[in-house]
């Protein structure tokens, strides 16, 4: 029989488990591509699959893990090649099919992104969903009209995975970048991803009984949601709109209809899980050119870390609690 080394999480004779075990590699699930895991990494989803009270995993038990890449090592499907590196993430990966931290991934062609070139398994997990989130933010607000000189975009959560990935993009886009950060030691670090200006996240989080504040804002990438939302939406210049995607601040959302009926201000709605393929291909080829952030390549800037499938279940709940600068990469061989 044989198998592969993969986190799983799930109940186990009623105790929440998350052990890393060897996994016949039939039990993978279906799909026409067997992938070589060479690199996943941690999002917020992720951390939320790993625990009990996270309510995202769809089966039981689960290999966690939205993103990996890898090298393919078998195919029935004639568009996926043996010997291809490839990217996959989102739809049911890591959810409800086996994802990522796994040495071996089966997965369907039809979720395949093939490596755009100047990319590879690391720099794809640097990114991941969080940086594909992020990226789509970008493309969002550029769409709707933002371009680079017109003034201060806002990126919330800052830090984290898809805020620190949106100040590189929009850096190297060209746009003036305002990072907000509730971690106060981490603002040199936020200009060296290429922030103009650093602010605390209380500004940013706080509530207001007024429907409309200073006009302040150019556009906005939030994963944050909750109050945030709510003061993004407020500031926003005429005309401006925010790219909303996240809710590690809450999944409620208390505004008015003031910023979109004197302000024409566009609340833009980003989701990574369900886009489709070929949009899914082309962003990746935008994040491997016009949108790569300058410091993709240089550890000395994001300096990720890189954790085994041992090292997993404590980072899962290090980004659960807000804890995560940057990116945390999963090689599953190590
Ligand atoms: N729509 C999609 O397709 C999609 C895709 C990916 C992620 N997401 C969502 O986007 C959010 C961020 O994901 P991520 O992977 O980037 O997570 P992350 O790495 O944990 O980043 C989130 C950041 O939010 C800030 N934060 C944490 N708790 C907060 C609080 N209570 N109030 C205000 N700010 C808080 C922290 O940054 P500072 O300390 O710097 O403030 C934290 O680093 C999550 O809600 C995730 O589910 C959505």
């Amino acid at each position: 029989m044989v198998t592969c080394r993969s986190l799983t999480v799930g109940m186990r004779e009623g105790e929440w488990t998350r052990a890393v075990v060897d996994v016949p590699v039939s039990d993978l699930g279906d799909g026409e591509v067997l992938v070589e895991v060479g690199f996943s990494c941690v999002n917020f989803k992720d951390g939320l699959a790993g625990s009990a009270t996270g309510r995202v995993a769809r089966i039981d038990p689960l290999i966690p893990g939205v993103d990996l890449a890898g090298v393919v090592v078998e195919s029935s499907s004639p568009a996926v090649r043996v010997g291809d590196a490839v990217i996959v993430h989102g739809y049911d990966v890591g959810v409800a099919h086996h994802g990522g931290y796994s040495t071996l991934a089966r997965v369907s062609a039809d979720w395949v992104v093939p490596m755009p070139a100047g990319l590879d398994a690391r720099t794809a997990m640097l990114v991941g969903t969080a940086g594909f989130t992020a990226a789509l933010s970008v493309a969002a607000l550029e769409a709707a009209g933002l371009q680079p000189g017109d003034g201060d975009v806002l990126v919330t959560g800052a830090t984290g995975g898809v805020g620190s990935m949106a100040v590189g993009m929009l850096a190297r886009r060209g746009h003036r970048v305002v990072a907000s950060s509730g971690k106060a030691d981490a603002a040199d670090w936020l200009h060296g991803l290429g922030a103009a200006e650093v602010i605390d996240r209380s500004e940013t989080s706080a509530e207001s009984p007024k429907p409309l504040e200073r006009e302040r804002w150019a556009g906005a990438v939030d994963c944050v949601g909750g109050a945030t939302l709510a003061y993004a939406l407020r500031t926003m210049r005429y005309g401006g709109s925010v790219a909303a995607s996240g809710l590690t601040g809450g999944s409620g959302l208390a505004t008015t209809v003031m910023p979109f009926i004197l302000r024409g201000v566009n609340l833009l709605g980003i989701d990574s899980v369900q886009t489709p393929i070929d949009r899914r291909r082309a962003v990746w080829q935008r994040i491997a050119t016009d949108l790569r952030p300058s410091w993709l390549d240089d550890t000395s800037v994001m300096g990720a870390e890189v954790v085994g499938l041992e090292g997993v279940p404590a980072e899962m709940d290090r980004i659960l609690a807000g804890g995560m600068r940057g990116r945390v990469l999963v090689d599953p061989r190590r």
